[in-house]
């Protein structure tokens, strides 16, 4: 793709929740953006975000109040789909459509994870982007978390240089439970922590193996086997709480989606060399906040890495009280006693790096280093993964039976 680079790249953001406003705070630490609108459904969230985006020095940025005006506006350069899982579709086709009908001048657009609820449905992200001839970049902020920056970069230039390839890869990240209804209904999401979370897991561990100087596509998956459970929020106390928070639209006495998960997948370099990833992921873990561990083994060497472990620790006896906040780490658990504090946490979790890439590569016509592409290796492991704990075996890749598979939990009242 050649272009004349753009000196600024206006986004145009899709989606005005909780991970919008993180992106906006990473905006900070990326240069040659403005942030120019941005769509959901309610004029109230979309006003957040236009303060927001102007309290951060970001607009000026307008709200728009359909998806069409924001693709026709003809100082719209690309657009960052931030909404959940069940509207992505539905705004590629809008994004595919205005793009065809040369009613939209947009050169990109960027997806949040995971890229899809299903395979059939990825393919068609991937194909409607490419039809309409953008550039398209995967938001997977973990490959871009700046301890796997760094330590992947230390471990292939030192370590595996000198005594081989790294083989082994572990991932887990774990919270407390996610904060929106839809994230918890089966159908909508697309499964439960599985599909949520282990996303990342499988690939920032793909990530973490593959040799820099190779595409991820030079690690083949030959095997997946998961797990899934239900451990906390079936019991009734938990599933009461789940019904007082988010009403009958969350019924997890009768339309649970799993809250633990775990993973094997073998994977093959070009040389035929096994290499295992496992990962572990969980809406059951109750610590300071969201942990996320990563690990990298190699013959003569390792990495590890946890979010939790962190420099700043602050201590507040139990004479200081306060309001409930994420104000010390996301998905914060408590406010007294020793706390645990990410002192920039757009940039440790990789949202920074992520915004810094796309926003460098969508303004010079160049390809990012995660696109849909790689959004629909994700969601092949993750149906693998699912297949296998429904299947109650290890699956064998290329799997076509994949192919139109939807999750157990994500098929219960499947609209
Ligand atoms: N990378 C990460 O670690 C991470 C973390 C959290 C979330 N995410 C991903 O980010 C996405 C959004 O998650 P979230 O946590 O921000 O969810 P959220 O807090 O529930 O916010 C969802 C937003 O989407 C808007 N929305 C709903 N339906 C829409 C539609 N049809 N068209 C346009 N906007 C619509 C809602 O606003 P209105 O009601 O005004 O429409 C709301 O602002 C999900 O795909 C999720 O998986 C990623």
């Amino acid at each position: 793709m050649t272009m004349t680079p753009k000196d600024t790249l206006t986004m145009g953001l899709v989606g005005s929740g909780f991970i919008t406003e993180f992106h906006l705070k990473s905006m900070l630490g990326v240069r040659n953006v403005k942030v120019g609108g941005v769509y959901s459904r309610s004029e109230e969230n979309r006003q957040r975000i236009v303060d927001l985006a102007a309290e951060l020095g970001l607009g000026p940025c307008t709200s728009f109040s359909s998806l069409d005006g924001m693709l026709e506006d003809e100082g719209i350069d690309a657009i960052w789909i931030l909404s959940p899982n069940h509207t992505r579709l539905d705004i590629m086709r809008q994004i595919h459509a205005a793009v065809t009908e040369k009613r939209s001048k947009i050169v990109a657009v960027a997806c949040e994870k995971p890229l899809a609820r299903t395979i059939g449905e990825a393919n068609e992200m991937l194909r409607l982007a490419e039809d309409a001839k953008l550039n398209h970049g995967y938001l997977e902020n973990q490959v871009f978390c700046t301890p796997v920056l760094r330590g992947k970069e230390i471990i292939w230039r030192r370590a595996a240089a000198n005594a081989g390839r790294p083989y082994l890869a572990r991932a887990a990240e774990e919270h407390s439970g996610p904060h929106a209804a839809w994230f918890w209904q089966g159908d909508k999401q697309g499964g439960g922590v599985l599909n949520d979370m282990m996303c990342h897991s499988v690939e920032v561990a793909r990530h973490l193996l593959t040799d820099p100087a190779k595409p991820r596509s030079s690690l083949k998956i030959k095997a997946v086997n998961g797990t899934v459970a239900n451990l906390k929020w079936t019991q009734p106390k938990y599933a009461q709480q789940l019904s007082e928070r988010y009403g009958p639209d969350v019924d997890y006495r009768n339309r649970p989606s799993e809250d633990f998960a775990r993973a094997t997948i073998t994977l093959e370099d070009e040389e035929g060399n096994d290499l295992m990833i496992e990962a572990t992921t969980s809406w059951a873990y109750v610590g300071a906040g969201l942990r996320i561990q990563l690990e990298l083994l190699g013959p003569e060497y390792s990495m590890e890495f946890n979010s939790l472990a962190t420099g700043l620790k602050i201590f507040m006896s139990r004479e200081i009280s306060g309001a409930e906040g994420e104000d010390l780490v996301e998905k914060q658990n408590a406010e007294q006693g020793l706390m645990p504090v990410l002192e920039d946490e757009a940039g440790i979790y990789g949202y920074t790096d992520e915004n810094r890439h796309m926003v460098e590569c969508f303004r010079k016509g160049e390809t990012p280093s995660e696109t849909f592409m790689d959004g629909v290796a994700v969601v092949q492991m993750l149906m693998g993964l699912y297949y296998s704990a429904e299947e109650g075996r290890t699956v064998t890749f290329p799997a076509e039976e994949l192919e139109n598979y939807v999750p157990m939990v994500a098929r219960v009242g499947a609209n």
